[in-house]
C-alpha cells in the first residue's frame, strides 16, 4: 500500500534557546532533520516524504538541506502554520492521491528506527490507527494550580506517546477536518482521532526515540549516536 510520511518541521525550537532553529543543529556532524529524513528515505515501507517547514525557512531548507543531501524518494516541501496541528494538516493537503497509509513523525525525533517505521505501517493497516509509545518509568502525579498533589494514577496503564503516529488516510483526513471545524487544538494527532471514537492501537517502541527539545537532549543524542555506530 502506498505510504506517505509527513514530517512536521515548522516549529521555532524556542525551548532549545539557540539562535538557529534546533532542527538544523548537528548531531554527529549532520543536521537533526537530515537524520530524521534519512530514516524514512531508507525504509522500504515508505513511498513519499512530505516535509513541512515554516514559510520563512522554506528557501533555506530547499537550498541547505534538500539540495545538499541525497534523498531517493519523492519529496515535497510545503509550508506549515503557527501550531503543529496546522502544519500537519497542510502536509495532509499535499499528499499524493494514491496514499493509503499516512505516518506522521516529528522532525525533531531523529532516532526513530526502521523497525518502528515498519511496525507503524503494519499497525495502521491492521488497526486503522496506531501510535508508537513507551511505558512511563516515573510515577505520574496530577497536581492542582497551587502545586499540590491531587491524585496518582496507576502506573500500569500509563504510556508516553511518541511518533510515528500512523493512520489510514481517510481516518486522519476526517479527524483533522473535524478538528478544524470545531476549533479543537490537540497536542498530538491521535487526540484528533480519539475524539471521533475510532480505536487506536498503542505499539511499544523504545526509549531512544526521544524528541530533541532542550540542550540536554543534544548531549543524550550524541550518546545514542555513538552507541549505535
Ligand atoms: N512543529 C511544526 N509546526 C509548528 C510547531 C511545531 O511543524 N507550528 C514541529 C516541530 O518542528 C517539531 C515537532 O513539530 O519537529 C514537535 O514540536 P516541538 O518539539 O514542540 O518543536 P518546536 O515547536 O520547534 O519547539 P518549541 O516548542 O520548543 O518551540
Ligand atoms: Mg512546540
Amino acid at each position: 500500500k502506498y505510504t506517505t510520511v509527513i514530517i512536521p518541521a515548522a516549529g521555532k525550537g524556542k525551548r532549545m534557546g539557540t539562535q538557529m532553529n534546533k532542527q538544523y543543529l548537528e548531531l554527529g556532524g549532520k543536521p537533526i532533520i537530515v537524520h530524521t529524513i534519512e530514516k524514512f528515505d531508507q525504509s522500504p515501507r515508505i513511498h513519499e516524504i512530505i516535509i513541512v517547514t515554516s514559510k520563512e525557512e522554506m528557501e533555506y531548507f530547499k537550498k541547505e538541506i534538500v539540495s545538499k543531501y541525497h534523498f531517493n524518494k519523492p519529496l515535497k516541501v510545503v509550508a506549515g502554520g503557527k501550531e503543529r496541528q496546522e502544519s500537519v494538516y497542510n502536509g495532509l493537503k499535499n499528499i499524493s492521491p494514491e496514499a493509503e497509509i499516512i505516518l506522521i513523525h516529528d522532525g525533531a525525533r531523529p532516532f526513530v528506527s526502521l523497525e518502528e517505521i515498519e511496525k507503524s505501517v503494519e499497525g495502521a493497516r491492521e488497526y486503522g490507527s496506531c501510535v508508537i509509545g513507551v511505558r512511563v518509568k516515573d510515577t505520574i502525579k496530577i497536581c492542582n494550580e497551587e502545586g499540590y498533589i491531587e491524585s496518582t494514577p496507576r502506573r500500569e496503564g500509563l504510556w508516553a506517546v511518541q511518533t510515528p503516529q500512523s493512520f489510514q488516510t481517510s481516518i486522519i483526513l476526517e479527524a483533522h477536518k473535524k478538528a478544524e471545524e470545531d476549533h479543537f487544538l490537540g497536542t498530538d494527532d491521535a487526540t484528533l482521532v480519539e475524539r471521533l471514537g475510532y480505536p487506536i492501537k498503542i505499539l511499544e517502541g523504545g526509549y531512544q526515540n526521544i524528541k530533541i527539545t532542550t540542550p540536554d537532549d543534544l548531549t543524550i543524542g550524541e550518546v545514542i549516536l555513538s552507541k549505535r555506530s
